[in-house]
């Protein structure tokens, strides 16, 4: 039998979310159907929406950073049962590709997805969900694998967070270009994700964590979350301030720079800020068209006199299964700092105002709570 909900749905290019009614079909064959509980709001699912949901049909139903509570259980789900609280991830691995096959599921080449089984309840219009999610919902139906289980002491408006922005960011530290204890940081964007680098530079014992934003805000912000230095890139070139701040006689630079912006002039700086046989990571999220232009013979920055190397990291590389509950715990034990990530707590007609918010700048995370 079906389950009668809301969520904020795309409905076509160009237009704003709007909450309508939606139906969703019991989960299928190694499906979950989720109560949510707590979605954070992150700067993808604008990103979707300014580039006319990028490809998936409409309506669409966004939203990827949820949490909440398993509903119903499909056939052959036996790791979960109704009433569990879980983090719904959105790169489970597929245990079929060529990565998952020679046993390095962090680099999965695709993830579970579930079958579709949310309509619109007006015309019966399928829906896709952002991510294989769609978290801007009263309920979701996920692949089974997607959905991680928490500690019942874990609050879900917090636990939310984790599904995105708080393992894309701890994840490119510990996973995807792990940094090295005493190595230094330059972390560019404190956004959600950027202050979650911050956060994982320093469990990871990063001796010096140089934070660059353009708003002074976040720089505060950065240093609550663990940066040594800042860097306002608006009052200058934040390659000159970054290699000045680290410089040690032999020309200066970080051994890992993290761009978390989604702009590509600061791919360009990340890979400039590096000291010799640095490593660069993009994580913003980019348009088709985005490019980048990389100087390959300046003696002191080019890509290839400076030894330079770039990553990309996709939701920290992680492993949900294992990584979601080592944040957990290391929530509950007080060494991650969720608690001020969530700088607004909303109902989901507003998650318009939320995008606004974004883009005007002074909040990390707005979370919708049902
Ligand atoms: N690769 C992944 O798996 C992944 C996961 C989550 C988010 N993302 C992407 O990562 C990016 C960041 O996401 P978010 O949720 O943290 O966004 P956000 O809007 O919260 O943060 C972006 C930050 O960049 C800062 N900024 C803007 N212009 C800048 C500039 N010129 N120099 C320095 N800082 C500047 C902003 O002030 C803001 O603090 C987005 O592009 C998002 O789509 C990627
Ligand atoms: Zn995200
Ligand atoms: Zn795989």
């Amino acid at each position: 039998m079906s389950t009668l909900g809301k969520a904020s749905l795309l409905e076509q290019a160009g237009s704003p979310a709007v909450v309508r009614d939606i139906t969703i079909d019991d989960p299928g064959r190694d499906e979950v159907l989720i109560k949510v509980a707590a979605s954070g709001v992150c700067h993808t699912d604008l990103t979707v929406k300014m580039l006319n949901g990028n490809g998936m049909s409409f309506p669409i139903v966004l939203g990827h950073e949820g949490a909440g509570y398993v509903e119903k259980v499909g056939e052959g789900v036996t790791h979960l049962k109704q009433g569990d609280p879980v983090v719904i991830a959105y790169r489970a691995p597929c245990g079929q590709c060529p990565a998952c096959q020679k046993g390095d599921p962090r680099r999965c080449y695709m993830a579970l997805r579930p079958q579709p089984r949310i309509k619109r309840a007006s015309d019966g219009a399928q829906c896709s969900q952002v991510l294989r999610c769609g978290t801007f919902s009263t309920h979701t139906v996920v692949h089974a694998k997607a959905a991680i289980k928490m500690p019942e002491s874990m609050p879900l408006d917090k636990a939310c967070l984790i599904a995105c922005g708080v393992i894309t960011g701890v994840g490119a530290t510990l996973n995807t270009s792990p940094v090295e204890r005493g190595s230094r940081v330059a972390v560019i964007g404190c956004g959600g994700v950027g202050l979650n680098v911050i956060q994982g530079a320093k469990i990871a014992g990063a001796k010096q964590i140089i934070a660059v934003d353009v708003n002074p805000t976040k720089l505060q912000w950065a240093k609550d979350f663990g940066a040594t230095h800042t860097v306002n890139a608006k009052d200058g070139d934040p390659v000159a301030a970054v290699r000045k701040l680290t410089d040690d006689g032999w020309d200066g630079g970080v051994e890992f720079a993290y761009e978390a912006t989604g702009i590509p002039t600061c791919i360009e700086q990340a890979v400039k800020m590096l000291s010799y046989g640095g490593t660069a990571t993009t994580i913003g999220f980019p348009a088709q068209t985005d490019a980048v232009n990389l100087n390959l013979g300046d003696m002191a920055t080019g890509v290839y006199w400076n030894k330079a190397a770039l990553r990309v990291c996709h939701c920290g590389d992680t492993l949900p299964s294992h990584d979601f509950p080592m944040l957990a715990d290391l929530y509950l034990k007080g060494q991650l700092n969720l608690d001020q990530m969530v700088t607004r707590k909303i109902s989901l007609d507003e998650v318009e105002d939320a995008f606004h918010e974004m883009e005007t700048g002074n909040v990390i995370r707005s979370v919708i709570v049902f």
